[in-house]
């Protein structure tokens, strides 16, 4: 990339910058010659070019990882954990060049953005340390002269297919994890935060991972033929994706005409609510951390803010006044708290959620509007939110927080189960009879109990219902992996 280019992220390491795919080890452009601008969603500036890849490179960045899939998988676990090792050790070396990266590409603030690297480095030193315990079993036989035993192998090429919410964690999730287990991978990264991907692959170069390992393929005009080549090609044994539940639902029909294996964590819509008995410090910070964080753009976001009679107000008016306090703005700038949405369209969202619950006869406490001209929007406030609004039935995805009163436990289990996905879900109450009791009956696939945040690498992140297949982080590497039962007979 021309160092002109370059100069405009401001990094140390300015060649960490890449405006090329990476195919096979090289770095190349389309075949077409088309480029897609990626632009800083809080000045409107464009950062640089990638890439509009096709059909035809897509194909060829199956071929280059299925070359590499023998040699790969033929390393030991070791020699992959110490890979994968070089890559965390380097991720944090640069760290401030990668989170600016992610504030750059992604408008969250700078804070977050370091948050996001050091969550992101943390998929990879866990997949480096679940690489060398990939244990099989041997399964005592009832049969005589037999012995069962159960290897792991990898699956082969994995199609990698992330969001723009969290440019840099989303592929090392998965990246992390197909690594370890010896798989090698096709990454398309989402064409509005594409920058991070790449430094995370030049790093990777870096760290020793041979040609064609990893390879990345960027797209934006073209991403139907480059999604179903990823998801429909027999070469591919294995697609991860994380975005909404509509493109899951299209890439898992894609990937059902070779039955291939399918990780997806799709779309939420968290419920979070307090009881009477919460502690209200606890439940206030923890909304504001749980709805606003990515300037509420990640999947996990509270959505819903149901809150017991008793403490419905106190709740509202000490939640009002922390939102106020708020400072939208460019996330580079040091006393910015919430950047911009990533592009007009999220805020046009956020916006039709309000003017709908309203005219059915929400009240804005604070905010209700974007700033003209901008992907920015007040962080808002809502009250007396009806069951009936659309909101409750669809992810905003942006800084609004919806509350509604509710009387009784079994009332609000009803209402936060009356959605069709089921991601996270969060709660607050110091009753232990109460907090076994809802956190088996909510229907999402991770429950915060007086608690806000989740993410960790160790667990397992995934949804039930329409929120996705499989679990990521935690126990994920067996998702890259195939079980398969060696029976030996005739022993005496
Ligand atoms: C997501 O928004 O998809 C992921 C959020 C997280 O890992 O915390």
């Amino acid at each position: 990339m021309a160092s002109s280019q370059a100069s405009v992220f401001g990094l140390k390491d300015s060649s960490l910058i890449k405006q090329q795919a990476f195919i096979d080890g090289k770095w190349l452009d389309a075949n077409s010659g088309e480029t897609i601008s990626v632009t800083n969603p809080a000045t409107r500036e464009v950062l640089g070019t990638v890439p509009e890849m096709g059909l035809a490179e897509t194909k060829q960045a199956i071929d280059a990882a299925a070359k590499a899939f023998p040699s790969w998988s033929a390393t030991t676990a070791k020699h992959r954990h110490d890979t994968l090792m070089k890559l965390f050790a380097l991720m944090n070396h640069h760290h401030d060049d990668l989170s600016r990266i992610i504030t750059l590409e992604n408008g969250k603030i700078l804070a977050e953005g370091k948050g996001e690297n050091t969550y992101s480095a943390s998929f990879i030193e866990w997949f480096a340390e679940e690489a060398v315990r990939t244990y099989g079993e041997q399964i005592p036989s009832p049969l005589p002269g037999v012995r069962n035993v159960v290897i792991k192998q990898p699956v082969g090429v994995v199609s990698i297919l992330t969001p723009w919410n969290f440019p840099s964690a989303m592929i090392t999730r998965k990246l992390g994890a197909a690594l370890a287990a010896g798989c090698t991978a096709v990454i398309k990264p989402p064409p509005e935060t594409p920058f991070s991907c790449l430094a995370l692959v030049e790093l990777a170069r870096r760290a020793g991972v041979p040609d064609g390992v990893i390879n990345v393929v960027t797209t934006q005009k073209n991403v139907g033929e480059v999604g179903k080549e990823m998801c429909e090609s027999k070469i591919v044994k294995k697609v991860s994706f994380t975005g909404s539940t509509a493109v899951a639902k299209l890439l898992a029909g894609m990937s059902a005409s070779t039955l291939k294996k399918v990780s997806i964590e799709a779309g939420g819509n968290a419920p979070f609510i307090v009881f009477n008995d919460a502690d209200m410090d606890q439940a206030v910070s923890a909304a504001i951390l749980c709805k606003f964080r990515g300037t509420g753009q990640t999947c996990v976001c509270a959505n819903r803010i149901y809150v017991q009679s008793a403490v419905y107000a106190e709740f509202a008016s000490r939640l009002a006044e922390k939102v106020s306090q708020f400072k939208i703005g460019n996330g580079l700038d040091e006393s910015t708290t919430h950047g911009p949405l990533i592009h007009d369209r999220a805020a046009e969202k956020v916006q039709a959620h309000i003017a709908d619950a309203v005219s059915l006869g929400a009240q804005v406490l604070v905010g209700g509007t974007t700033v003209e001209g901008t992907s920015f929007f007040n962080p808002t406030i809502l009250s007396d939110v009806p069951a009936n609004a659309r909101l409750n039935n669809e992810e905003t995805f942006g800084p609004l927080a919806a509350l509604t009163k509710f009387e009784s436990e079994e009332e609000v289990i009803k209402l936060a189960n009356d959605t069709d996905v089921g991601l996270a879900g969060y709660f607050f109450s110091r009753d232990i009879g109460r907090v076994w009791r809802v956190a088996e009956k909510l229907e999402v696939g991770m429950v915060g109990v007086n608690t806000g945040l989740l993410s960790q690498a160790v667990i397992p992140f995934g949804g039930i219902k329409e929120s996705g297949l499989g679990r990521e982080g935690g126990h994920g590497i067996d998702e890259y992996m195939n079980t398969k039962l060696i029976v030996f007979g005739g022993l005496a």
